[in-house]
């Protein structure tokens, strides 16, 4: 089942556009598969209701349904809800996963969720200071006392900066009609405001390999310095578990980490 509820929030509006590449862009990020496997354990491990903020097309909710977990995904873009739901049928576990077309800001659940996660940076979605505030809040309110909140974020020093400014050749692979496609991206960092803004484009060729069109798409991000995740965190009442600089569970260490992962807990049983 999917329950519309607001209008696309701006960043979810991009990933209506950025949804038929999302399969290749997940494919060759590195942190993609480690940080599927991690979320999946928590979700697994979780016993209650687990939520995923920007579930996406449910590339991790949908392998820990297979693996017997019942997941609530909550996104704002129907394209990738669309997309989330196809994946689910086809691994024949669409009842174990409820969508709620809506903004991570204001999602409103039945009950008290044990687990919200928002996992592959995706706070950095919300551009500004107030709104991940909100988002915190929001995630606290809609916990069970004891409940667990985990997000991950960049870690972005200034040889991050420096990779995510050169420009990539991220994948190649074919169009339907088996010419090539390739898919480019790079990034504008702006370190004093902490946004990113992610450009890729897509060229096609014809089969005499000249170029035939290209196609251009963006994503606004942002990212937290950790001394901000942790007051955001506390800010909204949290006490928390853990910091990780790594999906194999690495303690966070600012000159070697590749990841900030914050598992924080709502206080009480
Ligand atoms: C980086 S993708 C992550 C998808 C999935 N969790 C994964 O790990 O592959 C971010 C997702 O967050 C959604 N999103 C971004 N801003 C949102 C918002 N304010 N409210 C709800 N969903 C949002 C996007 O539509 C997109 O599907």
């Amino acid at each position: 089942m999917t329950t519309p509820r607001s209008p696309a929030a701006g960043s979810a509006a991009q990933y209506d556009t950025f949804a038929d590449i999302y399969d290749v862009w997940t494919e060759t990020a590195p942190a993609a598969k480690s940080n599927r496997r991690f979320y999946v354990e928590a979700y697994l491990a979780a016993g209650g209701p687990v939520v995923e903020l920007g579930v996406g097309d449910g590339r991790i909710a949908v392998e820990a349904a297979a693996r017997g977990c019942r997941v609530i995904g909550v996104d704002a873009s129907p394209v990738m809800l669309r997309r989330c739901r196809k994946r689910a049928e086809q691994a024949g576990v669409g009842d174990r996963i409820e969508l709620l077309e809506t903004d991570f800001r204001t999602f409103r659940l039945d009950e008290p969720a044990a687990l919200v996660t928002l996992p592959y940076h995706s706070i950095g979605h919300l551009t500004s200071v107030p709104a991940k505030r909100q988002a915190a809040h929001q995630v606290f309110n809609q916990l069970r006392p004891g409940g667990r909140f985990i997000f991950d974020d960049f870690v972005m020093t200034p040889d991050a900066a420096a990779r995510m400014r050169q420009v990539q050749l991220r994948a190649t692979y074919p169009s339907a009609a088996g010419t090539d496609i390739l898919l480019w991206v790079t990034s504008l960092v702006d370190e004093k405001a902490r946004l990113i803004k992610v450009i890729t484009w897509e060229d096609h060729f014809t089969a005499e390999g000249r170029p035939e069109w290209r196609r251009y798409r963006r994503l606004d991000l942002s990212w937290l310095d950790p001394d901000h995740a942790r007051m955001l965190l506390l800010g909204a009442g949290f006490t928390i578990d853990a910091c990780l600089g790594s999906f194999d569970g690495t303690p966070f260490s600012i000159d070697t980490a590749a990841e900030q992962i914050w598992i924080a807990r709502k206080p009480g049983r």
